[in-house]
């Protein structure tokens, strides 16, 4: 089994099964998390657990939960009220296919589960309850006011307006790299790792997830929407202010290189092998979707 494999059985696992009134809920839910999506996070929650010795089995509830937000977070992020896109994952977004209601109700919902998967009896006895505490703490924070969430409200608020490299390195810090630093977080703490190992993983995370956002933005300008899975030109019809809008695209691909090499120098703290996490850096600078 391939690590997309070992990712995908697991999370469609945890998806309840259909109730009567439920039932177009969880066909919603159902709907985005099996639209495919790269599945970025979880694999860094699984390289970085491996890098510090961890077990997959042991870590995959927390990899999934992560995915689970990740999955939540675009499909309110393409709600009319936010970026309003009617394409995610090359397929109709969630609310285009279940309404406005369930979509939202759907994002609420996978939010849920995620800290339910990672609270659930049989996490806490695989990975102990220190463990999952840790976890459900980082995923928390990250994933709220002070991490994705807060980074929607900072691209919200500057629509229209043409914000400093400050306040969109903060927006793309929080929004996108939040959820990113969480993966390499809770890998290395689901594996036991030492302190200055889960500080190297958030200083990685940190690099890859601006990056990450920076390229996201450049192929909004240079991709195709068959080849992203979503529209392109979404930044500029909403009048977004993005790396590339401030400094264009030929500078944004050399800052995309500068994080890259800045996210493996913070890999040499760790003693085991490396090469992964070093390849998928170099793999994210490079992608095409
Ligand atoms: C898209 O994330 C949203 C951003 C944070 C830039 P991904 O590019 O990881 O989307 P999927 O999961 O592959 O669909
Ligand atoms: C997404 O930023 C950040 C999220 C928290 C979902 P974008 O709005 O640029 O993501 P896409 O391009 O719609 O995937
Ligand atoms: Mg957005
Ligand atoms: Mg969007
Ligand atoms: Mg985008």
């Amino acid at each position: 089994m391939n690590d997309l494999q070992l990712i995908e059985n697991a999370l469609y696992s945890y998806i309840p099964k259909g109730a009567t009134y439920e039932k177009n809920l969880i066909d919603s839910m159902n709907y985005s998390l099996k639209a495919g999506g790269k599945r970025i996070r979880p694999k860094l929650v699984l390289e970085f657990s491996r890098l510090c010795g961890g077990k997959d089995e042991i870590v995959l509830p927390f990899a999934c939960a992560l995915e689970m937000i990740h999955t939540y977070s675009l499909i309110h992020d393409d709600l009319p009220c936010m970026d309003d896109d009617d394409i995610r994952r090359g397929k109709p977004s969630n609310h285009k296919v279940y309404g406005e209601d369930i979509a939202l109700l759907a994002g609420d919902a996978l939010q849920s589960l995620a800290f339910s998967v990672m609270s659930s009896p049989k996490t806490v006895e695989n990975a102990g309850a220190g463990v999952s505490c840790r976890c459900i703490n980082i995923l928390s924070e990250y994933c709220g006011a002070v991490g994705m969430v807060g980074g929607q409200v900072i691209d919200l608020e500057n629509e229209g307006k043409r914000a400093d490299l400050d306040t969109i390195t903060e927006m793309d810090r929080k929004k996108t790299g939040a959820l990113i630093k969480a993966g390499c977080e809770m890998g290395c703490v689901a594996a036991g790792a030492a302190e200055e190992q889960i500080l190297a993983a958030r200083r990685y995370g940190e690099s890859i997830g601006i990056a990450f956002q920076i390229m996201d933005d450049i192929l909004d300008v240079t991709s195709s929407a068959e080849q992203l899975g979503k529209p392109i030109g979404s930044d500029l019809e909403n009048d977004k202010s993005t790396y590339v809008s401030l400094l264009g695209i030929e500078r944004c691909r050399e800052v995309v290189d500068e994080l890259t090499n800045e996210a493996i120098a913070s890999l040499s703290l760790f003693g085991g092998n490396t090469e992964p996490l070093k390849k998928l850096a170099l793999k994210l600078a490079k992608r095409q979707n």
